[in-house]
């Protein structure tokens, strides 16, 4: 009895953190951060709620590695001044919602 309790506290507890060890940062900080500091002007140039920019078709972005350096690229450019978490936030926010990169 006692084995199984301690077998199903070590999923619920390791469960989380494997889910989020793919990816540094977190979507649900992200989210916010990118109504905020992004959506704007990606909503001003591309029409609708912005986010046909990340699904296009011909879209710049194809890799994990290339949403973090675009994201840093649009902070720096935007000078939207957001920091190195922050930014692994919006990553993270990006790829569940619309890159959906998958990692081994
Ligand atoms: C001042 C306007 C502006 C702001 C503010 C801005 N962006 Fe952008 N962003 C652009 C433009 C323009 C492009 C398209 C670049 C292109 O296609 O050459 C773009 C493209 C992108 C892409 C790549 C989309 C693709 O094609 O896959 C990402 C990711 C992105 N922005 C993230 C962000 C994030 C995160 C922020 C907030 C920190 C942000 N942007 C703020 C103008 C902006």
């Amino acid at each position: 009895m006692i084995t199984i309790r301690l077998a199903l506290l070590s999923i619920a507890v390791l469960l989380p953190i494997a889910v989020s060890a793919l990816l540094p940062g977190d979507p649900q900080n992200g989210y916010p951060l990118h109504q905020l500091k992004c959506s704007g002007c990606h909503v001003a140039l591309f029409g609708g709620d912005g986010s046909k920019l990340y699904t296009r078709a011909d879209r710049r972005v194809q890799t994990v590695e290339g949403l973090m350096g675009m994201v840093t690229f649009c902070n720096d450019q935007a000078g939207a001044g957001l920091n190195e978490f922050e930014l692994d936030d919006i990553v993270a926010y990006l790829n569940e919602s619309f890159y959906r990169f998958e990692f081994d």
